[in-house]
């Protein structure tokens, strides 16, 4: 073996972009890809998000139109947020079917679009304190927020939603939740768990998109330590034998060795959710001329599915299914 010239060379395989796609052991496909949005009530809404830019809030007909888009696009899941018309400390609008969400669904559902409805299921959008649960004092209780997440939950079933995501991260909330749809004739409707869901700054575009941000204190009594690891799989652990039929680890980048732990343990479908931050901060740097956009999204992406997601919540769903319609991966 001379030194100066190697035999092993890896990088054969990369001499083209054929060779290249022929030994790839992950892609991105369109139907790894879940489109989150955001609806509000009254018509003819649609509002940019600033810190969003290329995600609105949409009022039920707006939403529609989008809507098209998304299913010409080769989309097949989206997952709605909704903005109450007023919020209260219980967070009563998360239950009406009045609701701008429970009213999205039934349209959907009535124009038969092809997509896969998913519900989250939280408080925080709809209490006028904006958190995920009951408050008392400083505290946010636990066991008081069950039955209104299930109600929540239910409602949501009721008006056409396939699946049902809590992402409010309250203890034995899928237990109660399965309890609800089973005794209202959901036993069909699959809950996809925000099992390992940390309190992270990357959420902060998104609590000017749903307005949910807290008015007092912070998450961190509900939601993950972001130091800790091994708690994700107790918490993955509890919520598959509560009944979760798939779960999410949430954020994505910054959690990729908790996905891939998660991954390997447990033998349930695992999404990842690229949240609002990890859109945003992509956005601006592109807006800025520091990086590539649709590079940096890509490659955030695939590594998300190297990690071990099946299929990934991210606001970059449009354009990632732009990018493999133009033959990305080919
Ligand atoms: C509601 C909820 C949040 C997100 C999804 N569901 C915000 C939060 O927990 O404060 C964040 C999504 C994102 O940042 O894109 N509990």
């Amino acid at each position: 073996m001379d030194p100066a010239h190697p035999t092993i060379r890896p990088r054969r395989l990369r001499r083209t972009a054929l060779l290249r796609s022929l030994v790839r052991e992950n892609t991105l496909e369109k139907n790894d890809l879940i489109f989150p949005m955001f609806v509000c009530p009254g018509k003819k809404v649609r509002n940019e998000i600033p810190s969003m830019p290329g995600n609105f809030q949409f009022s039920v007909d707006t939403l529609l139109g989008e809507l098209e888009n998304v299913c010409n696009l080769g989309i097949s899941a989206i997952i709605l947020f909704g903005l109450p018309e007023k919020k209260d400390p219980q967070g009563s609008q998360a239950y009406s079917p009045k609701g701008p969400v429970p009213q999205a669904f039934r349209a959907i559902k009535k124009e038969k679009l092809p997509l896969i409805c998913i519900a989250d299921v939280c408080l925080c959008e709809y209490t006028s304190h904006g958190h995920c649960g009951l408050v008392q004092g400083d505290e946010i209780l636990n066991d008081p927020t069950l039955p209104l997440l299930a109600k929540t939950s239910v409602t949501l079933a009721d008006a056409g939603a396939d699946m049902i995501a809590p992402s409010d991260m309250m203890d034995g909330r899928v237990a109660a939740i399965r309890a609800a749809l089973n005794k209202t004739g959901h036993d069909n409707i699959a809950i996809l768990s925000y099992a390992a869901k940390y309190a992270s700054a990357f959420y902060g575009p998104f609590r000017e998109a749903a307005d949910s941000a807290p008015q007092f204190g912070d998450r961190r009594s509900y939601q993950m330590d972001p130091a800790n690891g091994r708690e994700a799989l107790k918490e993955v652990a509890l919520d598959i034998e509560e009944g979760a039929d798939l779960v999410m680890v949430k954020p994505a980048l910054p959690y990729l060795d908790i996905l891939y732990q998660v991954r390997q343990r447990f033998d349930i479908p695992v999404a990842a959710y690229h949240v609002s931050g990890e859109f945003s901060a992509i956005m601006a740097a592109g807006l800025r001329g520091w990086l590539d956009v649709q590079r940096a999204m890509m490659e955030s992406l695939v590594a998300i599915k190297r990690a071990g997601a099946d299929f990934i919540l991210t606001y970059y769903a449009k354009q990632a299914a732009q990018s493999i319609d133009q033959g990305w991966f080919r």
